[in-house]
């Protein structure tokens, strides 16, 4: 008997495709906008000097290869508790937080996927349109029931009256997610003031709130990124925060994050922790440890906690200059107005507006990669090649 031979094959991730074509393209002036790494000045994704520094420590002074327990590094939970949620949180002086550390942001949003079908049968999960592809199939695959509420318009713009609107419709109790800041893919983020309104909705409908925090410092900066986090975490009594440490620490392969859970007190923590240890059990039994090692290395030493801090905000800086530089040179072909957005947005990525139709020329005719969706990494842009990009853009969507 052939086992495997009704076994379909399953289309690519478009994403990996399209690095794959990037690869073996020839054009000497390409470009890829589309993988979702941050790259610096000379096209690299770059490990910063802080973990540098932290691994030479690690190296010197690891004693055991050990397993850690099922919620990971307790000194790990507590740096990035405190990373996340502020040292004056509420919620951490009443022992209502705790982290459990997993193998980077998407394992958190699969090991609260997991929670949510177990312990809150029936509660649906909601999700922008768009989101991060991921999303969809992470809690549809963990056997949620998955819906939408709008947030980007068909005319590329964040229309935040029918996101509200659609949230105060949801069934009570249902699980929304929400991105803290550097909405992938579209770069749009809520203000302030527009948390603040979701907010209430959130108590009125009496929903839960998954909030994806996987940008922490790539927005406006480390603590006005975390902004909205704390606001949610001091309004209500439970709360599931998802954080990665992918981008801000450049651990992309290290598989480094946590899932947070405020929880309405201390005592009902301790319930719940021991459920996610079950969990966490039973999807990859302990998470990997060199990451988390690495970030609590960091976070706990002023002196590589500065340096970090430092990279960062370089790292996020760069990329807002990059797309303050984009719009300056689509000026010249008439674009800047139509184009203003890509300066307003924030994080690495950007929906540009662009059709698939001119993605797909610009990928042609000019060895420009990006989403099909529109969506640019704006931090693959190469600030040398300005005018070659506005050029192109120009040519595929009616510029001067
Ligand atoms: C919105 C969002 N959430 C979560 C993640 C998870 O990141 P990782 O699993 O690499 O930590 C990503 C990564 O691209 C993301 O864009």
């Amino acid at each position: 008997m052939n086992h495997f031979q009704s076994i379909a094959r399953v289309p690519g991730d478009p994403i990996l495709s399209l690095m794959e074509a990037y690869r073996v393209d020839s054009h000497p002036g390409k470009l890829d906008l589309g993988v979702g790494v941050y790259k610096d000045t000379q096209g690299l994704t770059p490990i910063p000097k802080a973990v540098k520094l932290a691994e030479q420590r690690l190296l010197e002074c690891e004693t055991s290869k050990s397993y850690v327990g099922g919620h990971g590094d307790p000194l790990f939970g507590q740096l990035l508790t405190r990373l996340v949620l502020g040292a004056d949180s509420k919620a951490i002086t009443a022992q209502r937080v705790g982290a459990t550390q997993t193998p980077g942001g998407t394992g958190a949003l699969r090991l609260a996927a997991d929670f949510i079908r177990h312990h809150l049968p029936g509660r649906g999960l909601w999700l922008s349109a768009p989101t991060w592809p991921i999303h969809e199939s992470i809690f549809a695959e963990a056997g949620l029931q998955v819906s939408h509420y709008p947030y980007v318009d068909a005319d590329n713009r964040l229309n935040v009256e029918a996101m509200l609107a659609a949230l105060s419709h949801i069934p009570r109790g249902d699980v929304v997610l929400l991105h803290a800041c550097c909405h992938n893919p579209t770069g749009f983020d809520l203000s302030q003031a527009d948390w603040l309104r979701v907010l209430e909705v959130v108590k009125a409908r009496e929903l839960l709130p998954l909030i994806d925090f996987a940008y922490q410092g790539f927005g406006d900066g480390l603590e006005q990124d975390a902004w909205s986090v704390r606001l949610f975490a001091d309004a209500l009594p439970e709360l599931l925060i998802t954080s990665s440490c992918s981008k801000n620490f450049g651990l992309y392969r290290e598989r480094t994050g946590a899932l947070l859970v405020c929880t309405a007190d201390a005592e009902k923590l301790i319930d719940i922790r021991s459920q996610l240890a079950f969990l966490a059990r039973n999807l990859w039994s302990t998470p990997p440890a060199h990451g988390a090692a690495v970030v609590a290395t960091i976070l706990a030493d002023e002196e590589l906690k500065n340096v970090w801090v430092d990279e960062l905000e370089q790292m996020r800086v760069r990329v807002t200059r990059l797309r303050e530089g984009l719009v300056a040179a689509l000026a010249p072909h008439g674009l800047a107005q139509r184009f203003a957005h890509i300066s307003q947005q924030r994080g690495m990525f950007s929906y540009t507006g662009l059709s698939p139709a001119q993605v797909k020329r610009l990928r042609e005719e000019y060895s420009i990669y990006m989403v099909g969706s529109g969506r640019a990494n704006i931090a693959g842009i190469d600030a040398q090649r300005f005018t070659q990009l506005a050029q192109a853009i120009a040519a595929v969507c009616g510029g001067r």
